[in-house]
């Protein structure tokens, strides 16, 4: 049993320019394999609303749903260091609904930490949860749950004005106890130099490769999600064909009556006869 990482450990692997790579789960199995082919950090995303509900977008996403889904997934990974990522309107009203809520990831969910999205915004709110005993990593860049007060899912800190902008949302999130911050969709330049501009670990989506670590949506990496796949993705493998082909197989098999064979089904010693006489 490989031993649980904790917030200290992704520091000190910043320090020495060890990467963190980090994949969202969704339930227990996942999460399994995840955790068992090294994976430092597990991610609950409320990208859930859009890869696993069906949602347009992860706005519709609800804590009770987060918690359905963050159980499991520690369920299928007890060691894992496991983050909860906080649903659009559970924080954004302020630190005592942010408490509250992070606390039922921790309490109900076993989760270590939260995300949340934003930048100076939630700062005075992601000190309060710091100084509540609440691990927070946060999230800025493209911000899903607000990407249409952004333009859309489109890269941010593409001008001088924004990148500064960026640059002190990170610098605030480290100065109140973010343990790490994703970055999203920022150039390759900027986010190097928030990396080299905050003592906590920067987490990369679409950000480049100078990030102390990288995240992906581990359905994006599989080829497993084909509404659309954003260009910063690399598909590692094509699972989706592989699944539907198989799946043809079975609709084939089932249909011309060679599946189940014996291989793969049971038999007794019963005397048949003897239980139709007995109607
Ligand atoms: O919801 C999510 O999966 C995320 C990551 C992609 C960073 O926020």
């Amino acid at each position: 049993m490989k031993k649980r990482k904790n917030i200290q450990d992704f520091i000190a692997m910043k320090k020495a320019g060890e990467k963190i790579t980090v994949l969202t789960a969704y339930d227990a199995s996942m999460a399994r394999m995840l955790h068992a082919s090294d994976v430092d950090i597990l991610l609950v995303g409320d990208s859930l609303g859009m890869v696993v509900l069906g949602y347009d977008s992860t706005v519709p996403v609800t804590m009770d749903m987060m918690i359905h889904h963050s159980s499991a997934v520690r369920r299928g990974a007890p060691e894992a260091f496991v983050v909860g990522d906080m649903p659009f309107g559970s924080y954004q009203s302020g630190p005592r609904d942010a408490i509250i809520n992070a606390g039922r990831f921790l309490k109900e969910a076993a989760c270590d930490a939260v995300k949340l999205e934003g930048g100076l915004e939630v700062c005075e709110t992601v000190r309060a949860m710091v100084a509540a005993g609440i691990s927070v990593m946060g999230h800025i860049g493209l911000t899903p749950q607000t990407a249409m007060q952004l333009g859309g899912y489109k890269v941010q800190g593409r001008d001088t004005a924004s990148a500064r902008r960026l640059l002190r949302e990170a610098k605030g999130l480290a100065e109140a106890g973010a343990f790490s911050m994703v970055l999203e969709c920022v150039p390759s330049q900027l986010a190097e130099m928030i990396s080299g501009a905050v003592n906590v670990p920067t987490i990369g989506i679409g950000a480049g490769p100078h990030c102390d670590g990288q995240v992906l949506v581990v359905n994006d990496l599989l080829g497993m999600f084909e509404k659309f796949i954003p260009s910063f993705v690399k598909t590692y493998t094509n699972l989706a064909p592989i699944m539907k082909e198989s799946i043809a197989q079975y609709n084939r098999e089932v249909r011309e009556g060679s599946f189940p064979d014996a291989a793969h089904s049971f038999s007794a010693q019963i005397d048949l006869q003897a239980i139709m006489k007995d109607q």
